[in-house]
């Protein structure tokens, strides 16, 4: 762990940071700074625990308006994959008891005015009481509920390392996503869901900003028990299931779903016929999964919207293959993103919508 520890500034804090701080699942900092070494070279890493990684950014790069007044540009997001939140960290705050942390928080912070606050932790298996924390925090009057400017939007951040260490930064919260504590979906799963994969799909629909349109057909290969095909059959879609598995009965009966009790590969290609969106979620290699979109959308002259592929990272070197599946992604004709979801597991999302489709 590297003991380089960003500095808090006492005059403009905001526009001094040059530390972006990464919240990301346990066990994917490794494949975050592979994506940080290609994507941004000039990056350097700096503090990394868990769930928890920060980089310093030179100076040429943080001088840039999109650095200055934006907090974190979108696209860095992106280009990070494994990122589920970026902020600007502005320092860390140590003290024996909440409230020292909390007067320490108020020190930093100096007249910096924020719109609201999050409070998460680095770990969600923290026993820690964020609530308590949050409020404090909103009770200090840098907090005000107005917005600073009609463009901004800044959301301080108090992230919850451990029992006595915080990490306190900003981000501008202008998107759906932007307004996830943590970028922690805030979505629960129904109580009739039948698997995770329910949760799964509805994170990925809300962060992608997916919008299917009703009645559209649906192909899921890799299916059963059927969460996710339960969660399209919600959105008032048609939905095929691939699967050699059994359905659950609450989905195999429903009026709107057929299951095709087979392997992908033993589907024939003209029966993909008009789907409109084809959807991946199978146990298999992520290259295999690749391979079993190939096989449907080179060879089609009916393409789907879109396309919405977990790939499993059985082993996270897979990651070093990504870009090579978004390369294929745009041989195929899409506009492909990817993105690790709050609610998956060792997994990403690789979301492709057609390119004169792709923002629906
Ligand atoms: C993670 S589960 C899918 C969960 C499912 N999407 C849901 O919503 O509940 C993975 C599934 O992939 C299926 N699978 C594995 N290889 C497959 C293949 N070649 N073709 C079709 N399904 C496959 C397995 O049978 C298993 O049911």
């Amino acid at each position: 762990m590297n003991a380089q520890i960003p500095q808090a500034s006492t005059s403009t804090p905001l526009q001094q940071s040059e530390f972006l701080l990464v919240g990301c699942r346990h066990g994917s900092e490794s494949a975050l700074e592979h994506r940080q070494r290609l994507a941004f070279p000039s990056f350097q890493k700096s503090y990394w625990r868990k769930g928890l990684v920060t980089f310093r950014i030179p100076s040429h790069i943080v001088s840039k308006p999109e650095w200055c007044h934006f907090g974190v540009p979108d696209d860095v997001l992106e280009q990070l994959v494994f990122a589920r939140i970026g902020i600007r960290s502005l320092g860390q705050i140590t003290g024996q008891t909440e409230d020292e942390r909390i007067a320490a928080t108020h020190q930093l912070l100096g007249s910096v005015k924020v719109n609201a606050v999050h409070v998460w932790k680095r770990d969600p298996r923290l026993q820690i009481d964020t609530d308590s924390i949050q409020h404090k925090i909103t009770a200090l009057d840098s907090f005000q509920e107005e917005l600073i400017t009609s463009k901004q939007n800044l959301i301080l951040n108090c992230v919850v390392d451990s029992v006595d260490r915080w990490w306190i930064g900003w981000h501008v919260g202008n998107t759906q996503t932007g307004q996830w504590s943590g970028g922690y979906y805030p979505g629960e799963m129904p109580a009739h869901a039948i698997s995770r994969a329910w949760l799964k799909l509805d994170e990925a629909i809300a962060r992608f900003g997916i919008q299917f349109h009703s009645g559209e057909r649906v192909c899921e290969l890799g299916a059963a028990p059927g969460g996710a095909c339960q969660r399209l059959v919600e959105g008032q879609l048609r939905v095929v299931g691939v699967d050699p598995a059994t359905m659950h009965p609450q989905i195999a009966e429903h009026e709107q779903f057929t299951h095709w009790k087979k392997r992908a590969r033993d589907v024939r290609i003209r029966d993909f016929g008009d789907f409109d969106w084809i959807l991946t979620d199978m146990n298999i290699a992520p290259a295999s999964t690749m391979a079993s979109l190939e096989r449907i959308l080179s060879a089609r002259s009916h393409k789907p919207r879109g396309i919405i592929a977990t790939l499993k990272l059985s082993n996270l070197s897979h990651a070093e293959e990504l870009d090579q599946w978004c390369s294929s992604c745009v041989a195929w004709g899409y506009h492909p993103r990817v993105q690790q979801l709050s609610t998956g597991g060792q997994e990403i999302c690789l979301v492709a919508q057609k390119k004169s489709d792709s923002r629906n």
